[in-house]
């Protein structure tokens, strides 16, 4: 799909640079003129807020969307009652895609007071075609669509549009160039997200991911090194590898390169303090890379690993590429490597043919397992999958029945769990000032449990010893010790 607008004569664009990324630069310097033009026009600066929906690569995608738009001159805002509102969007279930449309038709209201307004979609729902169609057809107050695969381009979308008509609208199906060294808006000063790849080659048969993000592609370790560097320089004391599939990085690349391998050399970075990462697929989990995470310093006593099913049945008409055997196996073999590790995981119900006897299988997984916590999801049907196409959908009403059964097996569990470290004294990251109680900082803990303690906004960035006197179920009440 390309732009409706016809602007090839337009100066502005004939003359920018053709590589990446001077040719970015280079609009946001365009588009900082207009911007303060408009600015000196009303006699304040213009705001923008990026809304961010679904995982952690959307959240750092917005990180970098937020650099260039400040870089242009907008001022950041929580709310939508900005100059400027871009949607970062999730197409991972129905309902994250109803919460856009949802938002769409705020947003509208806004619009109507302030016409100049503009509103921008970008992220993983726009790869859909049958949704470009709708907004095009049903929400023509929409300035901008762009993609997963060029969210580098903001600024000159942006300058498109400010320079032309009518709806602009770039969204490509592969990646053609990946551009990194654009400004970027960290949410937090002390931790970071870093992607070490992109894109997921699965294809498991529920999940959408694959085709709107494109296929899997690693980054090379020097690159993924000198961010982590540069981030430390900057304040960074704890990383989250970021990744659908990290287990299966680097196998790729032209010098291939195990995930394990990367964590030793993120490892010896002086003055990164903590490393996290998300997620592993239990298929590709090796022995390399669980004895890296036991002889670790830095690395979390975390592990999220979806198990989506109990069901061997299920799971090979999922196209997972394990069995309930072999994930209790892999589960115990961690275990009894890191004995502390803090295991979550991921879990869909109502998969299209879920028998009873299906669903009780991954009870009796939760019940082994032993999860300190779990997301569970009502599956939904994803328009090209191949779930999408088998018969037997499950009605709604026995799913819901199953995922309130799993949802208190998962909570109850839980409790008992996060409630396992009573009494100990752990190191937690102070994350910000704890709003509901007066006085109290709250901290993360390696295995992501949150501690609410007695301290000051001077603690926040640092990671400091915690005794966690009482479990109060996903939390702990804490005393800072003495260093
Ligand atoms: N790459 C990650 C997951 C990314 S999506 C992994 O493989 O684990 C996050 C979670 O959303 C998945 O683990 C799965 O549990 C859930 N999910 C994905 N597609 C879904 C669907 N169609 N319906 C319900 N849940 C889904
Ligand atoms: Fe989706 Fe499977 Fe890829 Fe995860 S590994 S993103 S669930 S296809
Ligand atoms: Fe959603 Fe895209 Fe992440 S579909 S879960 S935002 S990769």
């Amino acid at each position: 799909m390309e732009n409706t607008t016809n602007l090839a004569g337009d100066p502005g664009i004939l003359a920018a640079p053709q590589t990446e990324p001077d040719r970015q630069f280079y609009f946001m310097d365009l588009c900082r003129d207009l911007v303060s033009a408009r600015a000196m026009e009303l006699g304040r600066p213009l705001t923008a807020s990026v809304q961010t929906f679904g995982c952690q690569m959307n959240a750092r995608d917005s990180e970098k969307l937020l650099g260039i738009l400040e870089q242009i001159g907008f001022v950041p805002r929580e709310d939508e009652e900005a100059d400027l509102v871009l949607y970062n969007t999730c197409t991972v279930r129905d309902n994250a895609n109803q919460r856009v449309y949802g938002r769409l038709g705020y947003v509208h209201s806004l619009k109507k007071k302030n016409p100049e307004m503009l509103i921008a979609l970008c992220g993983c729902m726009m790869q859909e075609e049958t949704v470009i169609e709708k907004i095009q057809k049903s929400y023509r107050f929409v300035d901008i669509i762009f993609g997963t695969h060029n969210i580098y381009k903001l600024a000159e979308l942006l300058y498109r549009r400010l320079t032309g008509s009518s709806m602009v609208v770039d969204v490509q199906k592969e990646a053609t160039a990946v551009v990194e060294t654009l400004p970027v808006d960290r949410k937090y000063p002390y931790k970071s997200g870093v992607n070490i790849m992109y894109g997921c080659d699965n294809f498991c048969s529920y999940c959408i991911v694959p085709y709107v993000r494109g296929r899997e592609h690693s980054r090379r370790p020097e690159e993924i090194i000198e961010e982590i560097k540069r981030l430390v320089d900057d304040g960074v004391i704890e990383v989250m590898l970021l990744g659908q599939n990290v287990n299966s990085y680097g196998r790729k690349l032209e010098e291939p390169i195990s995930f394990a391998e990367l964590l030793r050399r993120v490892e010896a970075i002086d003055g990164l303090r903590r490393i996290r990462f998300m997620t592993s697929h239990p298929k590709d989990l090796s022995d390399e890379l669980i004895a890296v995470m036991r002889d670790s310093k830095k690395i979390c006593r975390h592990l999220h690993l979806p198990l989506q099913s109990g069901s061997s049945r299920l799971l090979k008409l999922m196209n997972r590429h394990y069995d309930k055997e072999q994930y209790l196996a892999l589960v115990e073999k961690i275990r009894r490597e890191i004995p502390d590790i803090s295991l979550t995981t991921d879990i869909i119900v109502g998969f299209p043919g879920e028998t009873e006897e299906d669903f009780e299988d991954t009870l009796d997984v939760v019940r082994r397992v032993r999860y300190d916590s779990a997301f569970t999801f009502l599956y939904s049907k994803r328009t090209g999958t191949p779930a999408a196409a088998m018969e037997n959908q499950i009605p709604k009403e026995v799913a819901q029945a199953r995922f309130d059964r799993l949802l208190a097996l998962v909570s109850q569990i839980s409790r008992e769990m996060s409630a396992r470290d009573t009494g100990r004294v752990m190191e937690a990251l102070v994350e910000g000032i704890d709003t509901q109680h007066e006085g109290l900082v709250t901290g993360r803990l390696g295995n992501n449990i949150m501690v609410h303690f007695p301290g000051t906004g001077k603690l926040i960035g640092k990671i400091v010893p915690v005794r966690l006197l009482e479990s109060k179920g996903f939390y702990y009440m804490g005393r800072m010790e003495e260093e």
